[in-house]
């Protein structure tokens, strides 16, 4: 499906007829924010979860949420409902809207809403068994990083240091602290233990952290979130990437250096069966 049906302000369009006005501010500032859903078996998975969290990004910008939790979930279903493929990544963006180009918020302006899906990609089968390989740097986004914003050019300069040294992630830290990977939560295991960085305005709170929070609890998984240097990064015994399309993924090579005894652990098994579980639930 090359040209799949996409909902643009209340029209559903295909993706290539699907035009937006320069002066939006999504276009000129990257004023808006972003969700990205995953769904199997046409079934979203923590539909919930992931719209109190578009409610809360909507809110820190204070965009006026422009649809009841009820229309979101009826316009996400349209979009979904006219693609082929059972499982599926929506992507939806609310942007400010169109203005006279000036920094501060304009008044009366309409949020421009865009919603579309792409069947989903998870990570290949040698990624599953092997592991993957991930870079280190600085994180040097801004301070916000709790707010799932569309202005993610921190996030992309991380992916691009990642794609150049061959690597799945970039995994940053900030003043010797993990934060995150460019586009995934990180979490290590220490004897037993999983650990990840707590939630605070330094990482997105992917709907993933909830999610390992409720898996750990129910397969008896010790859990801490507290600052995590990065030594103990290095040393950990296993390391991985949690986010919508990576699931959780084991990382098994850092800066070209093993972590642990280079292969997947058993803690990282544990919580992929669970999660495969939980999508089958
Ligand atoms: C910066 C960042 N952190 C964390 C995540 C994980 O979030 P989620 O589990 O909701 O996919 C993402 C997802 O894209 C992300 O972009």
């Amino acid at each position: 499906m090359n040209d799949p049906l996409v909902y643009l302000n209340g029209e559903m369009t295909p993706l290539s007829e699907a035009k937006i006005p320069v002066l939006d501010r999504g276009f000129i500032f990257g004023d808006g924010i972003y969700e990205v859903i995953p769904i199997y078996g046409r079934k979203m998975f923590r539909a919930d979860q992931h719209l109190a969290r578009l409610f809360r990004s909507l809110a820190s910008i204070s965009i006026t949420n422009p649809h009841s939790k009820e229309e979101w979930l009826g316009l996400i279903d349209k979009v979904m409902a006219a693609h082929e493929a059972d499982d599926q990544m929506v992507y939806l963006q609310v942007t400010r809207g169109v203005a006279r180009r000036a920094h501060a918020f304009p008044k009366d302006v309409t949020p421009t809403v865009f919603i579309m899906t792409n069947p989903i990609v998870l990570p290949s089968a040698a990624a599953r068994e092997n592991g993957v390989a991930c870079v280190t740097m600085e994180d040097k986004r801004w301070l916000r990083c709790e707010i799932k914003s569309i202005s993610l050019l921190g996030n992309i300069l991380a992916a691009q240091n990642a794609a150049e040294h061959d690597a799945t992630e970039s995994i940053q830290f900030r003043d010797g602290y993990l934060t995150e990977a460019s586009a995934s939560n990180v979490w290590i295991v220490k004897d037993g233990v999983l650990m990840g960085p707590p939630k605070d305005n330094l990482i997105l709170e992917g709907i993933r952290y909830g999610l390992i929070e409720e898996l750990c609890a129910a397969n008896n998984i010790p859990l801490q979130a507290r600052r995590i240097t990065r030594e103990e990064v290095f040393a950990a015994d296993e390391v991985m990437l949690s986010s919508a399309t990576k699931e959780v993924l084991a990382v098994v090579k850092l800066d070209g250096k093993s972590i642990g005894d280079g292969k997947p652990g058993a803690v990282y098994h544990k919580l992929y069966a669970a999660y495969q579980q939980a999508k089958a639930a």
